[in-house]
């Protein structure tokens, strides 16, 4: 088993990435921390707590970053609701959460692993910059960082960046500048994995526990969607990245580089992707160029069945 911890802003799209790590006989999940993006970090810490409830998994929860290292928080209610997890009533939060920062969490699972583990952030990269700042020598104890966030052509908070490195592109260019293998699962391949909307009223039919709540759940998430950007469906963008774990031929990338602009206000945030080695930077991060979205939505169906069983 491929040992993870998701670092994430539950959030539609974070709640299915750690459903499917969670169901995923591939994936040892020893840790799920939390940053605010989505909503508040008052917010996302709770729906962690209230997703890992829902499932029934006793997985350590840490809280971690209220703000980006420099800037003022962006939030995406227009996204994710009030809430940040509008969509369906989820359990109070029914599950212990740990008294220790995510970032001393994540720095003492690394400490204590005997094996590497796979960074998997799906958030504003806050969390995972403190750690890299705050004890350098860590990352001799990260097997790689695979991240949902940026893009290279394709964008969704201003013309030039997606939402997770716009929230905090000093903390993206900390993490994409650390030698750290990173994996960059951008925008142009998530709003390729996308569940339609048949689909997500195939998971509402299904009538189980779990799919009675993560298919209205998901319909909101997808009406945000259509209404913003007139995609049919919900672009379950953090949940590629952890099938990306799982099983990298879901995806396919390019050993390339990648420069985040934190110097203007017009291209804060963008991810530079020098595709054509125009420059004379070293490559230093994979890409991911391609996706195959009936793999990748085949996975999501089955997580989802796999956990409507566990209630049966
Ligand atoms: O741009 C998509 C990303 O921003 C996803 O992680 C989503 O959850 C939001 O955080
Ligand atoms: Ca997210």
């Amino acid at each position: 088993m491929i040992p993870i911890i998701i670092d994430c802003d539950p959030g539609h799209d974070d709640m299915m990435a750690i459903m499917l790590a969670a169901a995923s006989d591939e994936i040892d999940l020893l840790g799920v921390t939390t940053v605010a993006g989505n909503q508040t970090g008052d917010k996302t810490f709770e729906n962690a707590l209230r997703v890992l409830t829902l499932i029934n998994e006793e997985i350590p929860v840490a809280r971690g970053a209220d703000k980006p290292l420099l800037r003022e928080l962006v939030t995406a209610p227009e996204f994710h609701g009030q809430s940040g997890l509008d969509g369906a009533e989820l359990p109070e939060p029914g599950i212990k959460s740990l008294d220790i920062d995510a970032v001393d969490f994540i720095i003492n699972m690394l400490e204590e692993s005997l094996e590497k583990i796979v960074l998997v952030p799906t958030a504003p990269l806050t969390n995972i910059a403190m750690v890299l700042l705050k004890k350098p020598e860590i990352k001799q104890k990260i097997e790689r960082i695979v991240l949902m966030g940026g893009g290279m052509h394709d964008s969704n908070v201003t013309p030039a960046a997606e939402f997770n490195i716009y929230v905090d592109p000093e903390a993206a260019k900390i993490v994409f500048d650390s030698g750290v293998p990173v994996t960059m699962v951008g925008l142009d391949v998530t709003n390729k994995a996308l569940m339609s909307f048949e689909e997500i009223d195939g998971i509402i039919a299904d009538k189980g526990v779990i799919s009675s709540k993560v298919g209205p759940l998901l319909k909101f998430f997808a009406n945000a969607n259509k209404k913003i950007f007139g995609l049919n469906g919900a672009p379950i963008h953090d949940a590629l990245a952890v099938a990306a774990v799982i099983d990298p031929t879901v995806v396919g990338t390019k050993f390339l580089n990648v420069v985040v602009d934190t110097s203007s206000e017009l291209s804060r945030g963008a991810t530079l992707v020098d595709i054509y080695g125009a420059t004379e930077r070293k490559p230093n991060v994979d890409v991911a160029l391609k996706v195959d979205t009936p793999k990748f939505v085949g996975f999501m169906l089955d997580s989802i069945k796999k956990l409507d069983r566990k209630f049966a």
